[in-house]
């Protein structure tokens, strides 16, 4: 009788020799909560398609943040909800804008034990719902956004970000921003660039969250990436590094592992990926059917994020997952 000679489920018989040969673990040290903050509400507001995800007010997300923090999350993106939006997102620079303003609480409330980002896009801010100056063909002008994003950054820089995640996917925004955080004094102000971001189904239940309709019926893909190519995404990473990013991300996540391996495999740089709001809302909408384990699926994708090679994960499961053992 022939036994196979190497029995791989010998180390599968316990759950103590399983946690000892697990090869990749997502740690509450790798996780950044994405968190919501709009202007002008004096309670939090739910956003329906993302269970347990909510508008917050300024005062609500200091309570949030300093909560996360006691949970050992060791970061925070921001992102804005202004009273008012016009052509330019001209609120993405205000000093007084709703970012900068819960920036500079967050800094008071936490000091250095959490790390701040701030998504740094015009898409929240704008009353066309483009993430740049748009032209009368309907066109976004790249040159011209870049220099917007240069203001934002050095906005948000100011008020207390340590990180700033350019999310325009505009050619040349990570220079133009690394130039103005130099230009302004802040050197050490990382970059997290959302270096491959795909021009996803995904972001729905996100743009409910900000409040963002693209005017018109448009989308966004003729600047974010075209979700049939990895070998562009390389590009995108690379050019984004040589521009100075500190970091790159890869976004949406799970249906981009292929992308998340080839950039950790090719780049030395921390590379983040971003579990984005319509991976979340699938795995709750499910689970709230009771056709799938809800906490078992989240933990296994997030799982399978880290397993492809992502240093970082952005995920609206951060609080719930560190709120768990995980393993
Ligand atoms: C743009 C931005 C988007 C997301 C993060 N930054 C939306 C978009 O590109 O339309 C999506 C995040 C998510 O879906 O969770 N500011």
């Amino acid at each position: 009788m022939a036994f196979p000679a190497r029995r791989l489920r010998r180390l599968r018989r316990t759950p103590a020799l399983r946690r000892l040969v697990a090869e990749a673990q997502v740690r509450v040290d790798d996780l950044v909560a994405p968190l919501f903050v709009r202007e002008d509400i004096s309670a939090p507001v739910p956003v329906p398609s993302l269970p347990g995800v909510v508008q917050h007010t300024r005062e609500s997300l200091r309570k949030e943040v300093r909560e996360l923090a006691g949970l050992g999350i060791p970061a925070v993106i921001l992102f804005g909800i202004p009273a008012r939006k016009d052509a330019s997102g001209a609120e993405a620079w205000n000093p007084d804008g709703i970012v900068q303003v819960a920036l500079r609480d967050l800094r008071d409330e936490v000091g250095d034990s959490l790390v701040l980002m701030a998504d740094l896009c015009l898409d929240e801010y704008t009353d066309h719902g483009h993430c740049g100056i748009v032209r009368a063909d309907g066109s976004v002008d790249n040159d011209a956004t870049i220099e917007l994003y240069a203001r934002a950054g050095v906005a948000q820089a100011t008020a207390g970000a340590d990180v700033v995640a350019p999310s325009g996917m505009m050619d040349g925004q990570v220079a133009a921003i690394r130039a103005g955080l130099d230009g302004a004094g802040f050197a050490e102000t990382a970059i997290l660039a959302y270096a491959a971001k795909y021009a996803s189904a995904l972001y729905g239940p996100f743009r409910d969250a900000v409040d963002v309709t693209i005017r018109g019926g448009g989308d966004r893909k003729g600047y974010q990436q075209d979700w049939h190519n990895q070998r562009e995404a390389l590009a995108e990473i690379a050019l984004d590094l040589d521009e100075g990013a500190d970091m790159v991300m890869v976004k949406p996540a799970l249906a981009y592992l292929d992308v998340i391996a080839a950039a950790r495999q090719r780049f030395d740089a921390p590379v983040a990926a971003y579990h984005v709001s319509g991976e979340y809302a699938m795995v709750k909408a499910a689970a709230e059917r009771g056709w799938i384990d809800g906490d078992a699926v989240a933990l296994e994708h997030v799982t399978a994020i880290k397993r492809a090679g992502a240093d970082v994960i952005l995920t609206y499961y951060a609080r719930e997952l560190a709120e768990r053992a995980l393993s």
